[in-house]
């Protein structure tokens, strides 16, 4: 190959940055040129690219977001939108794409395959529901900011003797939740993979209120319910005052962490060496800290992680 794309698609994540520097100068070792697409497929389908060389990547590893910038584009999702950006793949002469993004992102990318269209797909979303890898790109530098936030919170909560309902993101899964809520020490963790009984939380915070306990937190995914839902339905019932915090698009930006700024760097040079060795169709995963190729194909039909283990350690910690 004499010259690649790289692209970040769907919701951004830390640590985009650092894995397209990584992307990046690993291709150019390899005497391959790097053209970097702004805004994902929507900068595929109208030839939106920039030259990237090393000293363009330098300096962003730190920086969260994707300099690139993101997007979700319904054109891309129609057949047409998708011969569109396989044409203006070739007439840029542009012979693999490296893609970062969530499952919508890497369907995208088995999209191009399916076209004939060589492609490495990299997990990069906060809500880590993507299949085949232990953890996507951007998930734990996620979760430290939700729990500097929830330690922000408690203290204000101590300060009051209040209860905070605190809402994180996730889409339909309930991991930053589950993790956030066993990292934290909170008192329950509401989830859409296990059904809670309201009326038994109500109890066991009111009783956690007449043993004097000066705050109380719950922990619950975008996907379950609504913070003020939760927060409507259990104030009147359980003593202590009630708060709402919705974390939002917080969650998501920031300096990465070293595990993201080290998996991103990981993961770049992996889908290169797997783009440019012929091995296409594929993204790159984490498994037991080594990083493995699957077909998107299986990605993509492959079942959603389960949470059974994290939400059994969270009942036995007493979440
Ligand atoms: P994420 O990648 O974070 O899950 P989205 O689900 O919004 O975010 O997907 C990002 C983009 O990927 C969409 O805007 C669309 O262009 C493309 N995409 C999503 N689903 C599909 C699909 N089934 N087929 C082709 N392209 C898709
Ligand atoms: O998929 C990542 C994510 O942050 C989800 O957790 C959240 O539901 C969604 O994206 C928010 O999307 P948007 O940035 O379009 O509001």
């Amino acid at each position: 190959m004499k010259k690649i794309g790289i692209l970040t698609s769907g919701g951004d994540c830390s640590g985009m940055n650092a894995c397209v520097r990584s992307a990046v100068r690993t291709a150019l070792r390899l005497n391959i040129e790097v053209v970097g697409f702004r805004k994902g497929y929507l900068g595929v389908m109208k030839g939106d690219c920039i030259d990237l060389d090393s000293k363009t990547v330098s300096g962003i590893m730190h920086r969260g977001g994707t300099f690139l910038q993101s997007a979700r584009s319904p054109e891309f999702k129609t057949p047409e939108g998708q011969a569109k950006a396989v044409e203006m793949l070739r007439s840029l002469q542009v012979e693999g794409l490296v893609i970062l993004g969530g499952d919508g992102s890497l369907s995208g990318a088995l999209a191009l395959h399916r076209l004939g269209f060589p492609v490495v797909g990299i997990p990069a979303s906060i809500d880590n529901d993507i299949p085949f890898t232990d953890m996507a790109l951007g998930v734990d530098t996620a979760l430290n900011n939700i729990i500097y936030a929830v330690d922000c919170i408690k203290d204000t909560a101590s300060s009051h003797a209040r209860a905070f309902v605190i809402e994180v993101m996730g889409r339909n899964s309930g991991y930053l939740a589950s993790i956030a809520a066993i990292a934290s020490g909170a008192e329950f963790a509401l989830v859409p993979e296990r059904e809670f009984d309201l009326a038994e939380i109500c109890q066991q915070l009111r009783q956690r209120f007449e043993e004097g306990r000066d705050n109380a937190i719950i922990i619950l995914a975008e996907g379950a319910s609504s913070g003020q839902a939760i927060a409507d339905s259990i104030k009147d019932a359980i003593g202590f005052e009630t708060r709402v915090t919705v974390l939002g698009h917080y969650q998501r930006g920031g300096a990465p962490t070293v595990f993201d700024r080290l998996l991103a760097s990981r993961f770049g040079k992996k889908a290169v060496e797997l783009l440019v060795s012929g091995n296409h169709g594929v993204m790159a995963g984490l498994s037991c800290n080594t990083i493995l190729a699957t077909p998107i194909e299986d990605v993509i039909r492959g079942e959603k992680r389960p949470q059974d283990e994290m939400l059994r350690l969270a009942e036995v910690l007493g979440i």
